[in-house]
């Protein structure tokens, strides 16, 4: 239900919807006045049809009835004749005005017009030559302008005898004009034309919709192809086969793509370049380095115990070999790490004896600090599956650490367990620790403590290349410091 509903919002916000939405107010909009349109005309065109036909009704009747007239309009001769008129047609009014226009005689009964007056200027103009039909005119007794008929003629004075100039109306809109609703009903023709016009409606809807589904449809490919070459299928490409503005796009879409592959595989090329060249580099200085510390220990024990000065110097340089030694040996590690597409070789292996051999090889370098190193591992511990090599500059760069963060005098231990989700080793020593605001920071490449500036020593890297290979692996990792007390860091690796 809910996907429905986050369904039909997204439509209701589409481009799509969009187009629909004014296409078919636009259509209706339209439509009505169309249809008002030729309703009116419809309307007036009635009305002048039965004025064209009826134009000379006043007349006919004028010459029948003019001898009454002669009488008087409202004479008793006058009044039968039009009462005799009106009975064949009942739609009909008949009025004498007199040449100014106003009602000297109403047959109706009861008579509502009298009186009243009628504008001479609609009679002249249907009087005159050719005359543009509908004349209207607004009758004695109407509500509404309608078609009329009218005639010279000559009539006796009200009550006495004369000969004077006036008018015989006919009011041919008597019956009214139908409503729009009742023409609806009563004529077949107006009703073709409204159906004719709600079928042209619904199809010119219908294929509005369509088109511009079709329309659309381009549009949501082009952003779809976009969307996945967003999202790295950098191979992605789009059909073009029209010439217009979206055969267009398309096609400086596929020319942009296709430039940015480019320069992507170039971008790469270079990095992979780059990668090489630091670990040529970094295990090329290996070599050198190592031949330059053992002539240095070599000169170190051929010094006299009175040779203080040289024994300064070459244990400087001692020192820094070791730096060097240490920082190609990260920089080496980093390159493996950052060549992505080589796969971890993951071995089962005895976290207990991974982590006994390297404490051994750093005992010496904690008796000289004068920091007790102690192993707190169960060699029935399951084995773990990791990559070993990896595993191992986890464990040294940890334990390297610690140590260097001890001063003489404490301790660092190194503990594993069995927890659910696999086998956990920890690192803990009672050192300087690391201050809150830095912990989230140690793991970033070449970041250093402010401790560590302030001893020398480091390159930043060793928890960068930890989390690394951590992450790698898939492994989770925590590291907890207080400062002042000392700091812990725990690995926990898959089970084999
Ligand atoms: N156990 C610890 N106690 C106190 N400070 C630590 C501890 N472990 C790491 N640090 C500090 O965190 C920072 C980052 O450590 P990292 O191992 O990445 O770099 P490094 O030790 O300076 O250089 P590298 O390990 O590459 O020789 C360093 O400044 C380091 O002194
Ligand atoms: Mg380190």
């Amino acid at each position: 239900m809910k996907a429905l509903m986050r369904r039909i919002g997204r439509l209701s916000r589409s481009l799509y919807a969009r187009i629909v939405l004014v296409y078919l107010t636009s259509l209706l909009l339209l439509s009505v006045a169309t249809a008002w349109i030729a309703i009116s005309q419809f309307n007036q065109l009635g009305r002048e049809l039965q004025q064209r036909l009826e134009i000379d009704l006043a007349e006919n009747l004028a010459e029948v009835m003019q001898p009454a007239l002669h009488q008087g309009a409202d004479s008793a001769a006058a009044r039968d004749m039009a009462r005799h008129i009106v009975s064949i047609n009942p739609s009909l009014s008949l009025y004498v005005l007199d040449e100014r226009g106003r009602v000297i005689a109403d047959y109706a009964e009861p008579a509502c017009g009298l009186g009243r007056r009628v504008d001479t200027r609609a009679l002249e103009t249907l009087l005159g030559d050719e005359p543009m039909l509908p004349v209207l005119a607004m009758s004695p007794c109407g509500q509404q302008p309608g078609v009329f008929s009218v005639a010279r003629i000559r009539h006796g004075e009200q009550g006495g005898s004369g000969d004077f100039p006036g008018f015989l109306y006919a009011d041919l809109d008597n019956a009214g004009h139908a409503s729009m609703f009742a023409m609806l009903r009563t004529s077949s023709i107006l009703r073709t034309l409204v159906v004719a016009g709600l079928m042209a409606l619904l199809v010119s809807g219908v294929f509005g919709l369509v088109w511009f589904a079709l329309l659309t449809r381009r549009f949501s490919r082009l952003t779809a192809a976009v969307q996945r070459f967003a999202d790295g299928d950098f191979g992605q490409r789009i059909a073009a086969p029209r010439d217009d503005e979206l055969g267009r796009l398309a096609r400086a879409f596929n020319d942009m793509a296709g430039t940015i592959e480019a320069q992507l595989q170039a971008l790469r090329e270079t990095d992979r370049q780059r990668r090489e060249l630091v670990a040529n580099l970094s295990h090329d200085f290996r070599t050198p380095l190592t031949s330059l510390r053992g002539y240095a220990e070599q000169l170190l024990a051929m010094v006299t115990v009175e040779e203080e000065g040289r024994r300064r110097m070459l244990t400087a340089i001692l020192d820094n070999a070791d730096r060097l030694t240490r920082l190609a040996q990260q920089l080496s590690t980093l390159a493996l790490l950052d060549a992505y597409d080589k796969p971890l070789l993951r071995e089962p292996f005895s976290l207990a004896e991974l982590a006994h051999d390297i404490v051994g090889k750093f005992q010496h370098q904690a008796r000289e600090a004068g920091i007790l190193l102690t192993m707190d591992c169960d060699p029935s511990l399951p084995r773990v599956d990791a990559d070993l090599g990896l595993i191992d500059r986890v464990l040294s760069n940890l334990i390297d650490n610690a140590l260097r963060a001890t001063p003489a005098g404490k301790w660092v231990r190194i503990e594993t367990d069995v927890r659910p989700e696999g086998v956990r080793l920890a690192v803990i020593d009672s050192g300087v620790g690391i201050a809150a605001e830095e912990l989230p920071l140690v793991t970033q490449r070449f970041y250093r403590t402010r401790a560590s500036l302030a001893r020398g020593e480091g390159s930043g890297l060793g928890l960068s290349i930890v989390r690394e290979i951590c992450e790698r692996h898939g492994a989770a990792w925590k590291i907890v410091s207080s400062p002042g007390e000392g700091t812990e860091v725990s690995v926990t690796l898959p089970r084999a």
